[in-house]
This record gives structure tokens, C-alpha cells and sequence, in this order.
């Protein structure tokens, strides 16, 4: 058999040890070969691909953060309009199946692909950890140690200084890194997109704190963060050319706020693509590892129009289209037992 596999959408840590996954299993158990696709879904209508080897390079890439084949996102549109040129491509390239590696947009694109005809089992990515079908999304645990290790750095400085720190983390329509991460770092107040927030209520948290004695807080914000409506204007971003509202630094808006409501010396940590940077976690690298060996056991197996998601201790698989089908929020409950550790 003759795969081809790709990665799609914003990198994460562990999308390489996927690509070590998929390409070391189908060489030891079913003497295959691997194709590696560049910059996604591009280098496939593009026909820019790379000969996988299950050799030393490929046994090194395990530590190695970002992703080898190179990654990017097409507009839906272009994508579907190449799909003659997709299937040229993987035929002329003698591909028995595709392995996707990607998040929400690519899994409906890898859907889309399958339901045309295409051969195609999905990897789910995201460090935002939104994907409904699985419990887990690699790149997910990496992110949170780098955003809990920020925030144990910043209650040092915070309390040195009498300051309230923000600290903005990413999370464009869920919460699952500021939750956690908040949680791990003891964040005093957590804000999250499924949970409008009312900034008289933080800061009457923050007070709470000073009046208490303690004269520092530290806050979580994801970037995704809305106000509830009618409680202050945060105003509005653009949309890119994706469809996607570019983000107008809500963890300043909330800073600034604070400070000309309470007067407190507040300051703005923005985390950015350092969560999405360097390394795997031990736990990432392991998932990342398992998906990988899974899906392409899964291709050999010719299981195909499915996902490979972490349920419990198992990896299983699941229709491609239920991975697609909704956005994995934090649920109400998990918010209010992190309220319970908030002020
Ligand atoms: O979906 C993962 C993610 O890291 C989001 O948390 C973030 O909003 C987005 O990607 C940023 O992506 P980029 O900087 O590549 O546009």
C-alpha cells in the first residue's frame, strides 16, 4: 500500500510524532510507503510532496515541535473547486489513502474529500482541544504547561509589584486552555468565550482580594472572551478571509478596564503562538504516537471516512462525520467548579 499523509491549519506540538506514527507502522507491520504532502491541503492540489523513509531523520522528528510537511490553510472554496486535481494528483502518485492531520476546518475538508470518493482517515489536532469526538487533542497538554508555567512566573512578579496581572491564552471559540490552565496556576478570576463575563463582578473579585490583605491577582483570558452584553464595549474585530473575527486583545480591554474602575497598576501578558511552539509535552508526544500507528492501521485496514479520537484509555474510531459535528465547549459545570477556586 502507498500512503499519503498531511498536515493542515495551525501547527501544534506532536503533529510530528503523527507523521513518525503513521510512517513507522506502515513500514514495520505492512511494508508500505509514505508520501508526505507540504504546507496541507496547497501541496496537494499543488502536487508538492516528499518521499517518507521510516529512517534515522524520521525517528528524530519525535521532540521536534511544528510539523515537517510544513502546514497552511486554503479557503474552502479553492480547496473544493481543485477536487479533480486532488484525486489527479493522489492516482498519478499511485496514493491508496490520505491521512489528514488537522483540526475542525480540515476534518469537514477531509469529509468532504471522502464523501467524493477519496480514501481518507482523519488525525484530530488542535492545542484548543475543541474536537467533540475525542476526549483529547494532542498539542493541547503542551499548551497548558506553557500557559500554567507563564502564570506561575507572573504570581512572583504580581505580588512583588501589587499588581494584577492579565494573562491572555488562547482559545478562539473555547475555553478548555484558560480553564485548565487557570486551574493548574491558581489563576484568581478565569475568563472564558462559552461564558460572557461581567467585568463589575471581576472587579469586584479583585477588590475582594485587595481588601483581604492580598494585594496581587492574577486573571486568565481567553482570547476568544466576550463581555456579556450591555456591560461594557469591547468592540468588534475583522473578519479575515476566512470568516474567522480577528481577535482585538480582549486581556487588554479587561486590563484597561479594571484599572480605570479600581485604579490598580494592571498588566497584560499575551501568550500567543508560545503555547502553540517548541517541544511535546511526554503526554502529547504519546497521544500524537498512538494516533498515528492507529490511523494508519486504520488506512491498511481500509477504514476508511473515519477518525481516530482517544475515548477513556482507547483509541477508537469514529465516523468522519461525527467529528465534525459539533465543537467540544466546557460545559457549564466545569466553569462553575473553577469559580469555586476564583478571588
Ligand atoms: O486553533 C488553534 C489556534 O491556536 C487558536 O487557538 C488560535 O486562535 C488560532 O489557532 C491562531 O492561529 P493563527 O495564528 O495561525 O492564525
Amino acid at each position: 500500500m502507498r500512503l499519503a499523509t498531511l498536515t493542515c491549519g495551525g501547527d501544534c506540538p506532536g503533529l510530528n510524532a503523527v507523521i513518525r506514527g503513521i510512517v513507522r507502522t506502515a513500514s514495520s507491520e505492512y511494508g508500505s510507503t509514505v508520501v508526505g504532502y507540504l504546507d496541507g491541503w496547497s501541496g496537494l492540489l499543488k502536487d508538492r510532496r516528499i518521499d517518507l523513509y521510516d529512517d534515522a531523520f524520521i525517528d528524530s522528528i519525535l521532540l521536534r515541535g511544528g510539523t515537517i510537511l510544513g502546514t497552511g490553510r486554503l479557503h474552502p472554496d479553492k480547496f473544493k473547486a481543485g477536487l479533480d486535481t486532488i484525486k489527479r494528483n493522489l492516482d498519478d502518485a499511485g496514493i491508496d489513502a490520505l491521512i489528514a492531520i488537522g483540526g475542525e476546518g480540515t476534518l469537514k475538508g477531509a469529509k468532504w474529500l471522502s464523501d467524493n470518493g477519496v480514501h481518507v482517515v482523519g488525525v484530530p489536532k488542535t492545542i484548543d482541544n475543541d474536537v467533540a469526538a475525542t476526549d483529547y487533542t494532542f498539542g493541547f497538554d503542551t499548551a497548558v504547561s506553557v500557559a500554567t508555567d507563564a502564570i506561575d512566573r507572573l504570581h512572583t512578579t504580581a505580588e512583588s509589584h501589587n499588581r494584577i496581572l492579565i494573562v491572555e491564552v488562547m482559545g478562539r471559540h473555547v475555553g478548555w486552555i484558560a480553564l485548565h490552565a487557570g486551574m493548574a496556576g491558581g489563576a484568581h478570576y478565569t475568563v472564558i468565550p462559552e461564558e460572557p463575563f461581567d467585568i463589575a463582578e471581576i472587579c469586584k473579585a479583585m477588590e475582594r482580594r485587595f481588601q483581604m490583605g492580598e494585594k496581587y491577582g492574577i486573571i486568565v483570558v481567553a482570547e476568544g472572551a466576550v463581555p456579556k452584553e450591555g456591560t461594557m464595549d469591547a468592540g468588534l474585530g475583522e473578519e479575515d478571509e476566512f470568516g474567522h473575527v480577528t481577535f482585538n486583545g480582549m486581556g487588554q480591554i479587561i486590563a484597561d478596564e479594571i484599572k480605570n474602575r479600581l485604579g490598580y497598576d494592571v498588566r497584560t501578558t499575551v501568550l500567543g503562538h508560545i503555547q502553540r511552539g517548541g517541544t511535546p509535552t511526554a503526554y502529547d508526544r504519546v497521544l500524537a504516537t498512538r494516533y498515528g500507528i492507529n490511523a494508519a492501521r486504520a488506512a491498511h485496514e481500509g477504514k476508511f471516512d473515519t477518525c481516530v479520537a482517544l475515548h477513556g484509555e482507547d483509541i477508537e474510531l469514529v465516523s468522519l462525520e461525527s467529528a465534525v459535528a459539533h465543537l467540544k465547549q466546557v460545559p457549564e459545570s466545569r466553569y462553575r467548579s473553577a469559580r469555586t477556586m476564583f478571588g
